[in-house]
């Protein structure tokens, strides 16, 4: 049957092989392709497809082929599911009907299935294509393994193909494999060496699909057909921003075991979109058909790519994520995940040509809909005084558009305010008439609109290179093991951060939309909705410390005893730094129980805290003895001050009790405080400030309703407690703004419902004094234990 069937082909005619063709690829002979996994989702998606597609193309070229759909299963299992798989290939227009028929029947007949698990079964592979040559008399022009199997098989498998299935006599091997290609640099490392041991950098294909989006492809040969209008604005001076975004609106249900690990960024932003990145701002080759040329300016913009840190990203995680980690993979109501789903991340180029330009990359699961594209926004510096629809005043963008969207198909545009692009090849045509959408903010009829001639699947397309031997479309080691280093710190530093959890599709409305500011990005909203439910209930056990936002200031949260530990830390570090620059550290603490924890901490953990360099500052105190044991004071010395080496004349109580009278307006006690503060401490910033919130919103000693307003320009001031001793002397607003660094401590369930409230509300000093503390240039950090925030 293989003789007729060869016979056959040689006497079909069909569209001639791939234009990039190398020459080994060129010789005919016979091709074993051989899918492992082929009976998985992404072999009867794309791959068998793709094949198909191959052997159509080349069906005339005088090379033949057998197809091997290999899988764990025994024959008699694996064979009807690969069959149900074969049938559903189909022709492309230009292929008549009955042609497409008898295309389809030969390959079905030159594809079979056989187990491929054991060392055993490699080798009667290997023995099946000897004999296959054999008895047929062919030469030999190569094999192609595609492996779509779990990335923690390649190695396995890399190793077998290597020790029996490897083609004699100067036939090719390929190895084509399928991300993920590691977790971080350090595990694609320890991977790309692993498959360094069976196979040669030139033997293996590591796909990135998008390579394979003919939008994708074309970026380079547009930018270089395009060259004399693209040159002069390509730079700082003319580009405004550059966005990569890949919107989905599927949910992740089914691949959780996997993309729990992986997450939006490893899944997406650091192949795909940074593929596209480097595409987009790479220096131009002047062989685009010159892999090594082509890596080696990749390689140049990853290394002049800025570190990327944490305030260079934001993350969140659709609503239902949770439940469907729960159920797919067997874990107990409280399990909280904290995968992103969702990603935004700004990158920068350390060169001159790009220098400052905002690089946004953003991709999301469960968005409000499919859509992806590259765009470069210009600078437009017109100013319509009347006609703002003139074409002058409205968007000057280049949009690479991958396909889907309101568009729904792939393109190119060119707002007709820039220049009018030359085709880039002969399968490209101009698009004339539309109907009528509007693409990121201009009307479609003001483009440049250039589409392919026929629309072709990236699979099919990296299919033919594969087999072509052309290189350039795939990932080289080098290449991968920069975008990881690229990403993988900031992957650690986002390790323990809450992602912002959204509720998916239209109702996310402007919940992911997100601020670029100098190199920074942060989500413009500054909602944060946090219930039980959302947060996992009352258990966070598997999480020591985790970061987050709180009223769009950072938060730290643990268990009361890590936090504190994570707060002590965070202290004695800004002492340290404060005395190494200036030689002084200003401390003011706050009374009241909670900070009770922390003082103990301090003495009992930090021995080399830089005590004598120290001054310690009051933010608030109570009108009474010091000796009192309601002195906030009397507590401050019974905790912590007694306990370690500070010089007395280094503490600084409020002075509440004067001419043996407590809190006389006319003693002029706050004056004397705010003279003190002002003469120790440098424009009196404090360096850190550590603030408490009482159950009903009050700070320091600034209760609700007390007139804030009233304290003008003082740095402290007497006020009013609704509870006894009512009398207080407490740090102004003015004085705590003004603080380097300010930590808001919040512990205890009964503060819960507290920081509910505060989660939800906007600014109101008046009703929520807490929500006054906004250093002017300092930071300020919410420090909120588990019982506070989960209740
Ligand atoms: C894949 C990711 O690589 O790319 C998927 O694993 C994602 O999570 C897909 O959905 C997006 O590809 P496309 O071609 O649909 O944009």
């Amino acid at each position: 049957m293989f003789v007729t069937v060869l016979l056959l082909l040689v006497a079909l005619s069909a569209r001639g092989g791939h234009s990039e063709e190398t020459e080994e690829a060129q010789r005919p002979g016979h091709v074993s392709v051989i899918i492992v996994g082929a009976t998985g989702d992404l072999a009867k998606k794309y791959l068998w497809q793709g094949f198909f597609q191959l052997y159509v193309n080349q069906v005339s070229s005088g090379n033949t082929f057998f197809f091997h759909g290999g899988g764990l299963s025994p024959a008699d299992k694996g064979t009807p599911v690969l069959f149900e798989a074969l049938k559903a290939v189909s022709c492309s227009k230009d292929v008549s009907q009955e042609r497409c028929a008898v295309l389809k029947d030969q390959f079905l007949r030159l594809s079979q299935y056989r187990q491929l698990k054991t060392l055993e079964d490699y080798q009667e592979l290997a023995k099946h294509i000897e004999q296959q040559l054999q008895e047929e008399g062919m030469t030999e022009a190569g094999r192609l393994f595609y492996l779509s199997v779990p990335a923690f098989a390649y190695a396995d498998i890399a190793e077998k193909i290597n020790s029996s299935c490897r083609p004699t006599s100067g036939a090719w091997l390929r190895v084509v494999l399928e991300k993920p290609f590691g977790h971080d640099f350090r595990s694609a490392q320890l991977l790309a060496s692993h498959l360094g041991n069976s196979l040669k950098d030139e033997e293996m294909y590591r796909i990135d699909h998008y390579l394979g989006k003919q939008v994708v492809s074309k970026i380079l040969p547009f930018r270089i057909e395009n060259r004399e209008f693209l040159d002069p604005i390509w730079n700082k001076h003319y580009i405004e921003r550059i966005e990569i975004v890949v919107k989905e609106t599927l949910d992740v249900t089914g691949r959780i075991p996997f993309y729990d690990q992986y997450g939006v960024i490893r899944d997406v932003l650091q192949n795909h979109l940074t593929e596209v990145m480097t595409l987009l701002t790479m220096k131009l080759p002047k062989n685009v058909s010159s892999s090594e040329e082509v890596l080696q300016n990749k390689l140049e913009i990853f290394s002049s790519l800025l570190p990327l840190a944490k305030n260079q990203a934001v993350i969140g995680q659709y609503q239902a994520y949770k439940s469907e980690v729960q159920q797919e993979l067997n874990k107990t109501k409280d399990h909280v995940s904290l995968t992103p789903t969702f990603a935004a991340v700004l990158a920068h180029i350390d060169e001159t040509q790009y220098e400052g330009v905002p690089i946004l990359l953003t991709s999301g699961k469960m968005l409000d809909e499919r859509v992806g594209y590259a765009r470069i926004l210009f600078k437009n510096d017109m100013f319509c005084l009347q006609r703002h629809n003139g074409i002058h005043c409205k968007p000057k963008q280049i949009v690479f558009y991958f396909g889907h969207g309101d568009l729904q198909y792939p393109a190119i545009l060119v707002s007709k305010n820039l220049f009018k692009p030359a085709l880039i090849d002969s399968d490209w045509k101009e698009v004339t008439e539309h109907t009528d959408v509007s693409v990121l903010g201009l009307s479609i009829s003001d483009y440049y609109v250039q589409t392919p001639t026929e629309q072709r699947e990236a699979y099919a397309e990296l299919i033919s290179h594969i087999f072509a031997g052309c290189k350039n479309s795939f990932i080289s080691t080098e290449n991968l093991l920069a975008s990881w280093s690229l990403w993988t710190p900031l992957l650690s530093s986002l390790a323990s951060s809450f992602p912002r959890i959204y509720p998916g599709g239209v109702d996310n409305g402007g919940l992911l939309d997100v601020r670029l500011k100098g190199r920074d990005i942060s989500y413009n909203s500054e909602v944060v909705i946090i219930t039980p439910d959302q947060m996992g209930g009352t258990s966070a056990n598997d999480f020591q410390v985790m970061q987050g936002k709180f009223r769009s200031a950072d938060m730290v949260s643990a268990w009361a005893e890590e936090l504190v530990e994570r707060l002590a830390v965070d202290i004695q570090e800004a002492a340290e730094a404060a005395v190494r620059e200036s030689g002084v550290f200003h401390l003011a603490l706050s009374g009241g129980s909670t900070p009770l924890a922390l003082f103990h901490r301090l003495v009992l953990h930090h021995f080399s805290f830089p005590w004598r360099d120290t001054h310690v500052w009051m933010v608030d105190e109570r009108c009474v003895p010091l000796t009192e044991l309601e002195s906030n004071f009397h507590s401050m010395h019974d905790h912590l001050l007694q306990h370690v080496r500070i010089p007395y004349y280094n503490i600084h109580p409020m002075p509440v009790q004067l001419n043996q009278r407590l809190c006389v307006e006319e003693d002029r006690g706050a004056l004397q405080y705010e003279k003190e503060l002002s003469k120790w401490v440098n424009g009196s910033s404090l360096h850190f400030v550590l603030l408490g919130v009482g159950y009903d919103g009050h700070t320091a000693s600034l209760f609700p309703g007390s007139k804030v307003s009233e304290h003008g320009e003082s740095l402290v001031a007497l006020t009013e407690s609704p509870i006894k001793p009512h009398q207080r002397m407490s740090l102004t607003f003015n004085a705590i703004n003004r603080a380097h660094r300010v930590a808001l401590l919040v512990m205890g369930k009964g503060k819960h419902e507290l920081i509910t409230q505060l989660s939800r509300v906007k600014d109101n000093l008046d009703k929520y004094p807490v929500t006054g503390v906004k250093p002017d240039h300092g930071t300020l950090v919410w420090y909120i234990d588990y019982d506070a925030l989960l209740g």
